[in-house]
């Protein structure tokens, strides 16, 4: 086949996707033109995820909360590119937007720009408390990285405490910080690169007698692993407020107020990795308001611009002088494109009223994911704030043994009927764009219970 991208591809028209014939599949999938493309690219392009390699189908356009492979396959989309484009693809507002920077001015280093300066004060508006100072990147890692440096500024010190399974970035203070599955990203974990446990409602490590979790263990075990495993040099904790790769994993509701309590006593300070929580995937501009925390040192990022790679760190009144001791400087970082695709986000996110909308989409589809628990025995766990959901699929609820076979076969079996989504072992975790409407995120939810009971029945877990 000698076909070209060019020749090839068409985009979806926004407004004009006929949402109820969603999904809408004229070839299975991955269709021959699907293989054609996947078969020439990774000829070159090297180390796949899983997500990928798990269900190899080739995408030529998106349309708010609809994907469209080369085959004209339509799927619902309960991906948002990877929690990314969480105001849907292709925003019209925003792909003008980013154009219309793109004709202006691509670069000009960190030099002021209008934009910027706008962008700048409209973060300043939304987020909470004093979180008045801001730095920008181009990918969630780097911001995670300046966070790092903030730590260290801010503290003098330069120990980090974050958790098991936490998931920060694969440059190397962010992988430091996260759980480390390989020698070549973690051979030798940055000093001072500590971890301990969280709370999980569902896996606690701690309870107390009436089976509940015990959050206080947590801290007291806290409080002794900072006296007796580290050299004393600890600048804080970093934390995602919801575990996204380790699976939607919520905390108890008390956890984060106490953490902000033990952090301001032993005068550590307290940095949120929001990079995928953040711009209201869970419903708040950031996760963190839902338990009334406001962390010292917070990075954004994948909904942040909706597609566009811009990320930021942003800090509290108290530590903005630090930030003159980290450069802002990088070579993308604030690029009137990337600025003009985070405002213009912002901005809709606000005027088209989301938050409510989202917040309704979250309460909607924990009802429904709770009805595939008391239907199907291989559910052991079902969660969400907001777009950002979690079902784990366990061998016996008892044991919560994780049955990551199950997981695999859900996964490409609700892809074959439609629906994009992101695979993680056991744990199938949702995103869909907060634009979505109510009938496509209810047919996307249908199409994971009718997966799990296929599943279910083909494994003998009936
Ligand atoms: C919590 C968190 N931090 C940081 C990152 C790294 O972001 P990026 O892939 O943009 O470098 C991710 C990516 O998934 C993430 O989930």
């Amino acid at each position: 086949m000698s076909t070209t991208a060019h020749e090839t591809f068409s985009t979806l028209d926004w407004g004009r996707v006929d949402l109820n014939r969603v999904p809408h599949l004229p070839v299975p999938p991955p269709g021959p033109l699907s293989q054609h493309w996947h078969e020439r690219c990774t000829r070159h392009f090297k180390g796949l995820s899983g997500q990928v390699k798990l269900f190899p189908v080739s995408f030529e356009s998106g349309c708010g909360c609809v994907l469209r492979d080369v085959d004209g396959n339509e799927y619902i989309d309960f991906s948002s590119g990877i929690y990314v484009t969480t105001l849907g693809h292709c925003h019209p507002k925003i792909s003008e937007g980013i154009a219309k920077a793109a004709f202006q001015l691509m670069n000009a280093h960190d030099f002021t720009t209008p934009i910027k300066t706008e962008l700048m004060e409209k973060l300043d508006a939304v987020l909470p408390g004093d979180l008045t100072a801001f730095q920008l990147y181009d990918s969630g890692t780097a911001a995670v990285e300046a966070g790092i440096r903030v730590l260290r500024a801010a503290s003098g010190r330069h120990e980090t405490v974050s958790c098991f399974n936490d998931f920060h970035g694969k440059t190397y203070g962010a992988v430091s910080l996260g759980h480390i599955r390989s020698h070549v990203y973690g051979a030798v974990r940055a000093p001072g690169a500590h971890m301990v446990p969280r709370p999980d409602a569902y896996r606690p490590m701690w309870t107390k007698p009436d089976g509940s979790i015990d959050t206080d263990k947590y801290l007291e075990f806290y409080g002794q692993y900072l006296d007796k495993a580290t050299v004393g040099a600890v600048a804080g904790f970093v934390l995602e407020p919801i575990q996204g790769w380790g699976g939607s994993i919520m905390p108890p509701d008390d956890f984060f107020p106490k953490l902000r309590k033990f952090c301001d006593d032993r005068k550590l300070l307290l940095m949120a990795d929001e990079v995928l929580t953040s711009w209201v995937r869970t419903v708040k501009f950031l996760a963190m308001e839902h338990w009334g925390v406001v962390p010292d040192v917070v990075t954004l990022g994948k909904g942040f611009g909706n597609g566009f790679p811009v990320t930021c760190v942003a800090v509290r009144e108290p530590f903005k002088e630090c930030f003159e001791s980290i450069s802002a400087s990088s070579s993308y970082g604030g690029n009137p494109m990337a600025c003009a695709a985070a405002l213009i986000s912002t901005r809709v996110i606000e005027e088209e009223n989301l938050l409510e909308h989202a917040t309704h989409l979250g309460e909607l589809a924990l009802r429904r994911m709770q009805k595939m628990k008391e239907r199907h025995r291989i559910v052991g766990d079902v969660r969400a704030k907001g777009c950002l959901m979690g079902i784990e699929l366990v061998k016996d609820r008892s044991t919560k043994e994780p049955f990551d076979r199950a997981g695999t076969l859900v996964y490409q079996k609700a892809f074959r009927k439609g629906l994009a989504w992101i695979p993680a072992g056991h744990i199938l975790r949702m995103s869909p764009p907060i634009v979505m409407d109510d009938a496509t995120l209810l047919r996307g939810l249908d199409l994971i219970d009718e997966a799990i009971g296929e599943t279910a029945q083909e494994l003998g877990y009936t």
